[in-house]
């Protein structure tokens, strides 16, 4: 069957066999950062944005993408850096494995809700498995983003924040972070 998918903002038409689940398509079209994990939908590593809705993508056949925009992690790089650099400075990534499904699913959570509470940052990442963390360390990488945001800290592009200078924000380089300062929120997304 053939389908036609905006996939990260470019239109794309294939020929997929009708039983291709969506993980495995991105994943061909070189979209690394899409895990398989426990391809049982328990995870969350495999996490893209199907009409900007959170889904798990081990458990849709690309079928259903068809004539949809799709986004994984290397669609939003800019947006994942800018909060990447907070989880890098709590030391919340260990073997980064599930990085880029939590970062999507963070994403997702900050454009449905921009002020959570702890309670509602917990139950919203509830499906985000890490095998290495206790996952303190994320939710205070969240806590400190959304207060720089709500701090009103405007970038333009990334790795350079209007009218601030250097080491302002956590993860710069030249910042007195703790973290690495890469903000690599693409830690382990290429396997
Ligand atoms: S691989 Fe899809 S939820 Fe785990
Ligand atoms: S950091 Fe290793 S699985 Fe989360």
């Amino acid at each position: 069957m053939i389908v036609t998918v905006e996939l990260n903002g470019k239109k794309i038409t294939r020929e997929i066999a009708p039983d291709l689940l969506l993980a495995d398509f991105v994943r061909n079209e070189g979209c690394l950062s899409v895990k398989r994990g426990c391809e049982t939908a328990n995870c969350g590593l495999c996490t893209v944005f199907l009409n900007d809705v959170p889904v798990l993508s081990c458990g849709v056949l690309t079928a259903r993408a068809d004539g949809c925009r799709v986004t994984t992690l290397e669609g939003i790089r800019d947006e994942a850096w800018e909060f990447g650099a907070f989880i890098a400075d709590q030391g919340a990534e260990q073997c980064g494995f599930c990085n880029p499904g939590f970062v999507m699913n963070a994403v997702a959570l900050f454009r449905e809700n921009p002020d959570p509470t702890e309670e509602e940052i917990r139950e919203y990442l509830a499906g985000n498995l890490c095998r290495c963390s206790g996952y303190e360390g994320q939710l205070r990488g969240i806590q400190a983003y959304l207060a720089w945001k709500k701090a009103g800290r405007p970038r333009t592009q990334a790795g350079e924040l209007s009218g601030e200078s250097k080491g302002d924000r956590p993860g710069d380089p030249g910042g007195e972070s703790k973290g690495d300062g890469s903000g690599n929120i693409a830690e382990g997304a290429e396997e």
